[in-house]
This record gives C-alpha cells, sequence and structure tokens, in this order.
C-alpha cells in the first residue's frame, strides 16, 4: 500500500520534456530493454516470458471481465497458455509469415492467441466481432489467413467457399453459441476444431522464434477515404515505441492497475492495450462489453483502476449521463491519469474530467498507421485544452504545404512525421503504391490531417485532407458504406459523409438517388440501413439518409463528398471548377 501511495503523491516517468527531447535516442531503450537487435528477438517473448519471472510472475498481466465474473491470468500463466498456442500453431503446420485471423471479442483466448501466435512468428489479423460476412470475406481474402480462431457464435459470418487460403478454423464453443463444431459445414479438406480441445492436447513449452525487427507481427485492417479496407503491417521492432510510451505517456508504474477500453481489434487496443501494459508489467482490466456507464463507473472504482485510457466519446457518454449519473455512488479517488485518442477532445470534457474526476484529460494523438503515439501531452507538461500535444522525443513531426515545405507557427497544413520511428508501419498488404502515396514527399509520412503548430510547440487540430469519417473515434471509410448501399435494388447514387456531431464527433449521413420506380418510405429507410448492417456491421450503419433528385459530380463522374458536407453544414462549396454542371 506503501507504494502505492507513492504512485498517488505522482512520481512521474518523464519531469523534463526538453531535456528529452534535446537528448534521446531510441537506441537507449534497446539498451534499456537489452535487446539483441543484431541476433534477433521476439516481441511477444519480451512481453510475456520475460516478464514472468521474479516478482512477476505470479502478478495478473490481465483480468478480464465480463459484467459478471472476473478472470485473472498471471505472467505465468500467460506464458504456459501463450506456449500451448504456439504449439497447436505448430502442430497445424503453420510457418513464421503465415496469416493467422482472429475473429474475437475481448476474451482470454484472443490475447492467448494473438501472443502465441507472435512467439511462432506468425503475422495476426485482428477482426472486430462487430463485423458481418462481406467485410470478414474482404480482409480474410486479402490476408490470404491460412487459420483462424473464432466462436461458434461469429463461425457463422465466415464465408469459407469464398476462402480458398483458409485451410483450418479453431472454435470456442461458448454457451451463447450456434451450435456444436462438428455441424459446422466445412469442405472436406478444412478442419474445424474445438480451441479447447486443440489447447488441451499441446505442450507447455515453447521456444519463441527469434525474428529481425522488420519482420512483421500484424497485419491491423483500417479504412481510409477511397478504396477498401487496407492490411497495415506491423513490426517487432515496434517494441522500443511501445515501451517508452507506455514509460512516459501512460506513465506507467509497476503498481499500476491499467484499463485501454479499445477492442482489440482497434489499434489502440493493441499497442495500448496489449503491449505498452505487458512491457511494464503493469496488471490491465480488459472488458469491452456494451458501454454502460454503471459498468464503467463500477470497474473503475472496484478494480481501482489507476491508469485509464479511453475516447473523448466515451467520456462524454458519461458525462452526458445526466442527472441519475452514477458516479457520485463510486469510489474513483485511486485513478490518478486519465488519457484519450482517435478523435478531437473538447476542452469542455477536459472541465467535466477535472470537477468529477479531479483529473484533466491528456489527448494523444495518432493514427493505425504511425503504430504508437506521436503527439501528446505530457504530465510534466501544462495542458492547453483542445491541443493534441507535442511530439514525444525521438519524433520530429511538422507542418507542410503543398509542395512540402515546412509551415511556420499558426499556419494551417498538413501534418506530417520525418519517416523512420520504431512503430511506424512498415507496407500495406500487397498495395505497394497505396504505401508509398504516404510518403510521397520526400522523407516525410504525410498523415492526410490538418493541423498547426502554436509558437510553444504544440499542435493543433484543424480536421482531414480527406473524406474519412471518425464515429465515436471509430474510423470510417464512406466508400465502403457507399459500395455496399449502390448492391441495393433501390439505390441509382450515392454520397456518404461524416456529418458532425456533439456526442459521436461524427455520424454517417447518406444521400441517396433512387432508382425510378421506388418510393422512399419509412419501410424502405430501415430496409437499406438493415442492408448495410447485415453485410458489413452496424457501425457502418448511416443514422441518417436523404433523399435527392441528383448528386453533385465530377466531370469525370466522382461524387464530390466535399460539396455534400458543404451543402448540409450551410458553408461555403469552395472551388466548383471541376463539377458537372
Ligand atoms: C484522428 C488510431 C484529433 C486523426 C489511434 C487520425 C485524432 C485518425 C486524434 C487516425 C486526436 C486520432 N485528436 N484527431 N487526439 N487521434 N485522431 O487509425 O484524424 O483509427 O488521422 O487511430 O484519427 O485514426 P485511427
Amino acid at each position: 500500500m506503501k507504494e502505492f501511495k507513492n504512485i498517488q503523491t505522482g512520481q512521474k516517468n518523464l519531469t523534463d520534456y526538453e531535456q528529452a527531447y534535446a537528448t534521446f535516442q531510441w537506441a537507449d531503450v534497446e539498451a534499456e530493454l537489452k535487446l539483441n537487435t543484431q541476433a534477433g528477438f521476439n516481441l511477444a517473448y519480451e512481453a510475456v516470458d520475460r516478464q514472468a519471472v521474479g516478482r512477476r510472475k505470479n502478478k495478473p498481466a490481465f483480468r478480464f471481465l465480463d459484467g459478471e465474473k472476473t478472470e485473472s491470468l498471471t505472467y505465468h500463466e500467460l506464458k504456459r497458455l501463450t506456449n500451448r498456442f504456439a504449439n497447436v500453431l505448430k502442430d497445424k503446420g503453420i510457418d513464421k509469415g503465415e496469416r493467422i485471423a482472429l475473429f474475437l471479442p475481448a476474451v482470454k483466448e484472443f490475447y492467448i492467441a494473438f501472443l502465441g501466435a507472435i512467439k511462432l512468428g506468425a503475422i495476426v489479423v485482428p477482426l472486430s466481432p462487430a463485423l458481418m460476412p462481406d467485410a470478414i470475406t474482404e480482409m480474410l481474402s486479402d490476408s490470404e489467413a491460412s487459420l483462424i480462431v473464432t466462436t461458434t457464435a461469429l463461425m457463422s459470418r465466415i464465408v469459407i467457399e469464398q476462402l480458398p487460403a483458409l485451410h483450418t478454423l479453431l472454435v470456442i464453443e461458448n454457451e451463447d453459441a450456434g451450435g456444436p463444431v462438428s455441424e459446422f459445414a466445412a469442405r472436406e479438406s478444412d478442419v474445424a476444431l474445438s480451441y479447447e480441445w486443440a489447447m488441451t492436447g499441446a505442450k507447455e513449452t515453447f521456444k519463441a522464434l527469434d525474428v529481425s525487427p522488420e519482420d512483421p507481427m500484424m497485419l491491423l485492417y483500417t479504412s481510409g477515404s477511397t478504396g477498401r479496407p487496407k492490411g497495415v503491417i506491423h513490426v517487432h521492432g515496434g517494441i522500443t515505441h511501445y515501451y517508452q510510451t507506455g514509460k512516459w505517456v501512460l506513465d506507467l508504474h509497476e503498481q499500476d492497475i491499467y484499463w485501454c477500453t479499445s477492442e482489440p481489434s482497434w489499434v489502440p487496443g493493441i499497442s495500448y492495450g496489449i503491449w505498452a501494459p505487458l512491457l511494464h508489467g503493469v496488471t490491465s482490466v480488459i472488458y469491452t462489453r456494451q458501454f454502460l456507464p454503471e459498468q464503467w463507473y463500477g470497474i473503475l472504482a472496484n478494480q481501482h483502476v489507476t491508469v485509464w485510457y479511453t475516447t473523448p466519446t466515451a467520456l462524454r457518454r458519461l458525462m452526458n449521463f445526466g442527472p441519475d449519473n452514477p458516479m457520485g455512488r463510486f469510489n474513483l479517488s485511486g485513478l490518478r491519469h486519465i488519457l484519450t485518442v482517435g478523435e478531437p477532445l473538447n476542452p469542455m470534457v477536459i472541465r467535466w474530467s477535472s470537477m468529477a474526476f479531479g483529473l484533466k484529460v491528456y489527448d494523444t494523438w495518432w493514427m493505425t498507421e504511425t503504430g504508437g503515439q506521436i503527439l501528446c501531452n505530457f504530465r510534466c507538461l501544462p495542458i492547453k485544452p483542445g491541443s493534441m500535444g507535442r511530439p514525444i522525443p525521438g519524433v520530429y513531426v511538422s507542418i507542410l504545404d503543398d509542395q512540402g515545405r515546412e509551415l511556420p507557427a499558426l499556419e494551417v497544413g498538413q501534418l506530417a512525421i520525418r519517416a523512420g520511428w520504431p512503430a511506424m508501419m512498415r507496407g500495406i498488404w500487397k498495395d505497394t503504391e497505396k504505401f508509398r502515396r504516404y510518403f510521397r514527399m520526400p522523407s516525410w509520412y504525410l498523415t492526410g490531417d490538418l493541423a498547426y503548430r502554436d509558437a510553444d510547440g504544440y499542435f493543433w487540430f484543424q480536421g482531414r485532407v480527406d473524406d474519412m469519417i471518425k464515429k465515436a473515434g471509430e474510423r470510417l471509410g464512406p466508400f465502403e458504406v457507399e459500395n455496399k448501399l449502390i448492391e441495393h435494388p433501390a439505390v441509382l447514387e450515392v454520397g456518404v459523409i461524416g456529418k458532425p456531431d456533439p456526442l459521436w464527433g461524427e455520424i454517417i449521413k447518406a444521400f441517396i438517388v433512387l432508382r425510378p420506380g421506388n418510393v422512399w418510405s419509412v419501410q424502405l429507410e430501415s430496409e437499406l440501413k438493415e442492408f448495410v448492417e447485415q453485410r458489413l456491421g452496424r457501425h457502418f450503419v448511416p443514422q441518417e439518409i436523404e433523399i435527392r433528385h441528383s448528386l453533385p459530380r465530377t466531370k469525370s463522374g466522382k461524387i464530390m463528398r466535399r460539396v455534400l458536407k458543404a451543402m448540409e453544414l450551410g458553408l461555403p462549396f469552395g472551388d466548383l471548377s471541376t463539377m458537372d454542371d
């Protein structure tokens, strides 16, 4: 308890930002972690086996909460179980570099399979359990995953006929299930096995494969504004970034109880839901059941959470909970550090948090492609509410004009990062052209975000250069929604935008031209929404649909989403010279 007091009274891991920024080098972290990058190492081994000794051996690595019961896994148990899983894969003939998909909620099996597969040198493809067949098929076929771990409840969404590379399903037979594994209609060449059964038969010892820092460990699908979701490649070498930001930004200490609310199919749920906390040997709480304010407050209080990484939308939802706000009933005095990611953090939320929790909120900016935090608010620096903060030491960030020249303070341009930081994506799966486009200005990674820097070196978010949608922090491609709606027989044309919303950040709005002979009705509206929900998933469903006679297009026929958005918001249309009459 005495040690706990220490962290309460605030020994910060980073006390002098300016000095760290001036002197820090990534090689310092390699030395601190005693990594032999020449001989090779394994990220999952470093995160699990290296921790499972001494006083951390019997310390919980994870506490899984499902709203009713709690199940802990110690570092040592995690080591044994991930070894078992690596052996299961080995027995199935899985090799280094093969893709293993995890179509699972945030259950303990996700974490075991994720870490076990990476020990073997496989590349993990996390897939959100909210995704429906069309979305899943696209990612499974693009990644050519040969094995998938899923549950009996989710299994029916896997369209196996369209997945020639897939040969093994490991199925967790949960109670809320759609039937036993034996009923699964696999092709004759496929194997559907019970996960539990396979794990029981597997050995508990495994020698993790040493790989190069440049070897991939994960393929994470994310949306852009055009085209299909892209598989962003991340490597074992991200380790120094995950570790150092866990130390300086999350400010993790040995005794912390840490809660990252992101599910593990979104990058924060991996970099800061798995790697950073494990590399620091802390205990993480995992809960990604449905959001209920009562439950959330209950977790913070009952689990004695000290460090909490969440999203602005989640805080706004708690803030808006209203007169029945149950916060007063919970003792939240253990909390010492709150951070957010994924979308702009409005100053009002920081004010509310200061009153409600007695703590400010520290915003962090980064992307699936950056792999780790880039712009952050640090505990040792003043917060400027509304700002994303300053670059982490070891990374240089700037604002560029269209020619790639660095802009002075207070001028808005594209946010860019000097290429080559440890957690940076190393490629887009099977799409080198897309990957190159991010680096089209020599030596810079272009983020697609618009921002400016103030005289004190703080960065301020101003929007996107493209039409990417951010709903509750979640990244959604308008193209994916449009592409699905256009498949419906009643739809002739469609354009989709993100419409600003005070609670969700943005909501999805679709503008539709109906095919002749169709009449707009409440019934057709719900039919269209269901059409999207059943094929792509709940998150892609437009909250608003507006029927139009025509949509603004360029002369070459492309829907002009920016004009739709300007119309919606009553803003000037900007340059219309490319628009068709
Ligand atoms: C946006 C996974 C404002 C931004 C972490 C970025 C933010 C995109 C912030 C990446 C923030 C992220 N303030 N905007 N603090 N953090 N964004 O890959 O537009 O799902 O380019 O992020 O989210 O989305 P992704």
